[in-house]
């Protein structure tokens, strides 16, 4: 059986740690986003075909050395084609039944139990449903007490909304699906097929789970996914290997190589690996990337700084990007996959 992994996307939100690298490879607890993902997979999936465009080299380069079994199949866009489009031009190498993820949701989902509930069902479409509390802000589903799901209703009103369930970034998928979708075109899967399925077949349901769901969309959401993953292991924070920390780690991460000075605290942060903070620092909800430097008694909260930038001694931060580098050639200046709810 195969899944589709989509990691084509740019990672716009989550700039400028994108401007650097793929937004799937983005660590989770010092290891690559797409990771976490992969070893959800049942054993029934034995081939993942990566659905991927911008920085694939650097995705072909970590699965060349990783393949947790299974066959790794790296299928490169000529340009992105959107979550639709990416699936279709998949369509070679599907043999039956193939679930479709992203690669940037962090979530309880069993997906062997999807698998079941598709088929007991059998739905032309199955696709996992999360609740939200903000209907408002989202699209929901209309679904029947069975899980038959009737259409989406975008943004509705909370005393209008027919459910508080969203779109959860899993989908299991019948070959016929592939027959929806226009070869070569920039499709959204979410918003030009799924609607098609609806109407056409009736055989749309949606499974609902439990736990939790983090879509790892936004720098916020990137810390609060750490925060979780940390309580779940039972952990006040983390460190990669060969770090010296001196200060204190408050629900944070730090990767490898990393270098904490005295009477410095890190709190709700990531530092990737070969990250220096100077003596008498203080963190609260930053992303500094690899081999940047924060000088001693600088004082950063709400800032993402990207890879190799260098903070000067006793800088005060508050809300912000650095990047001073230049923007890579081909990088959107605007959002363009389709956000999950939105
Ligand atoms: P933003 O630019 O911040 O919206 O991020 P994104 O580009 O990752 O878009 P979004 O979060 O909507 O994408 C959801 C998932 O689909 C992610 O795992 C993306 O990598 C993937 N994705 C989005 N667009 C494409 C595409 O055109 N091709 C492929 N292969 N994957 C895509």
């Amino acid at each position: 059986m195969e899944a589709i992994i989509l990691a084509g996307g740019f990672g716009t939100r989550l700039r400028p740690f994108t401007f650097t690298r793929a937004k799937s490879l983005l660590p989770i607890l010092n290891e690559p986003m797409i990771s976490h993902l992969i070893r959800t997979l049942p054993k029934k999936v034995d081939t993942v075909i990566l659905a991927v465009n911008y920085r694939r080299e650097q995705i072909e380069e970590y699965f060349n050395k990783h393949d947790f079994g299974k066959t790794i199949i790296v299928n490169e866009e000529p340009e992105p084609l959107g979550t639709g489009g990416a699936v279709k031009y998949a369509d070679q190498y599907i043999t039956g039944p193939f679930f479709t993820l992203n690669a940037d949701i962090i979530c309880s989902l069993n997906l062997a139990e999807m698998l079941r509930f598709h088929e007991k069902k059998k739905a032309t479409a199955t696709i996992s449903l999360w609740p939200i509390e903000n209907v408002s802000e989202f699209g929901v589903v209309d679904i029947k007490k069975d899980g038959n799901i009737t259409k989406f209703v975008e943004k509705p009103k909370a005393e209008d909304a027919p459910s508080d369930l969203i779109n959860a970034g899993a989908y299991l998928l019948e070959p016929q699906v592939l027959n929806y979708i226009e070869p070569g075109k920039l499709v959204s899967m979410e918003k030009q097929i799924f609607p098609q399925i609806i109407n056409n077949t009736g055989r749309f349901f949606g499974y609902k789970f439990q736990g939790h769901w983090i879509d790892v969309g936004r720098i916020s959401s990137y810390i609060s996914v750490h925060a979780l993953l940390l309580e779940k292991q039972k952990k006040t924070f983390a460190t990669g290997e060969q770090c010296t920390i001196q200060g204190t780690l408050k629900s944070s991460c730090a990767g490898n190589m990393v270098r904490i000075g005295k009477n410095t605290t890190v709190e709700s942060s990531i530092l990737f690996d070969q990250v220096t903070v100077g003596d008498n620092v203080s963190l609260d909800h930053c992303v500094i990337g690899e081999h940047c430097e924060i000088g001693d008694g600088s004082v950063l909260r709400n800032v993402a700084i990207g890879d190799n930038e260098i903070i000067e001694k006793h800088t005060k931060l508050d809300n912000a990007v650095v990047w001073n580098q230049p923007i890579p050639q081909g990088y959107p200046n605007k959002q363009i996959g389709n956000v999950i709810g939105e």
